[in-house]
């Protein structure tokens, strides 16, 4: 078998190691981190630009596919510069955002983004990840995340876990780039058509109308996946 071809586009090749560990809170100082897993230091907060700037495409059309109507309250998983909070805050005048994502500099970078919201406290930011959401069952009436679900150590256990904070008949986002599947294997996502996978996941973790769509983003492949908690319905917590 000959070498393994990296795919992944321009900027976002640097820094990537293959079969890396999923970030923690409380990595940043691990060298083996990636940047763009858990942006840390000053290469971070160059990662962070990149991203702004990169990803503001994917963090748009997934905010657009939650169909918000002004006053709902959403939560956006692994928010990175904060790009995809600020969409949200102007398209919920009357509603509130919260985020959560274990890099201290993202958190940085995302609250200069979204200073004014904050004051006025339409927007609450947390430390953490998606294995353990900071809020009660049923907080929230939308959830999103974009390229972040490969690093997510347990699909099962972390979709419950947004089953969990959603409202029944909430909604649930996920945008991701294709090519990052490969980051996904070491936890034990099988080979072949990723997406299909997640929704094999998500139906069993009780959502329904699970829907994939593949396309082309600025910077590469890309799905975007959507879900509802039924009302009424029953998830039980999975390990893998
Ligand atoms: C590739 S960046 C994507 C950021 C932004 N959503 C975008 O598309 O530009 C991944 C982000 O997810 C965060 N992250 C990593 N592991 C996470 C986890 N288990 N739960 C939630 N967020 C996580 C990282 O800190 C980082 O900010």
């Amino acid at each position: 078998m000959g070498p393994i071809r990296d795919t992944t586009p321009g900027p976002w090749r640097a820094g990537r190691i293959s079969g890396h560990d999923r970030p923690r809170v409380g990595d940043e100082s691990e060298e083996r981190v990636n940047q763009f897993a858990l942006p840390h230091g000053m290469g971070g907060r160059v990662v962070g630009l990149v991203m702004a700037v990169g990803n503001a495409d994917m963090e748009r059309r997934a905010v657009s596919a939650l169909a918000l109507s002004g006053d709902e309250s959403v939560l956006e998983i692994g928010f990175g510069p904060g790009v995809g909070l600020r969409m949200l805050t102007k398209r919920l005048p009357r509603g509130f955002v919260a985020g959560v994502d274990p890099s201290e500099v993202m958190i940085e970078q995302a609250s200069r983004r979204n200073r004014d919201a904050l004051e006025r406290s339409q927007v609450e930011l947390r430390r953490g990840t998606a294995s353990a959401l900071p809020w009660d069952a049923e907080r929230f009436d939308g959830v999103v995340s974009v390229n972040n679900v490969q690093e997510w150590p347990s699909l099962r256990g972390d979709l419950h876990e947004v089953w969990r904070v959603l409202r029944p008949g909430g909604r649930l986002v996920i945008a991701v780039h294709a090519w990052v599947a490969k980051y996904a294997k070491d936890r034990g996502d099988p080979d072949g058509p990723w997406d299909e996978h997640i929704l094999e996941v998500l139906s069993a973790t009780a959502f329904s109308d699970v829907t994939s769509e593949r396309t082309r983003a600025i910077s590469g492949r890309a799905f975007y996946i959507t879900a509802h908690k039924a009302t009424g319905g029953r998830s039980a917590r999975g390990s893998a």
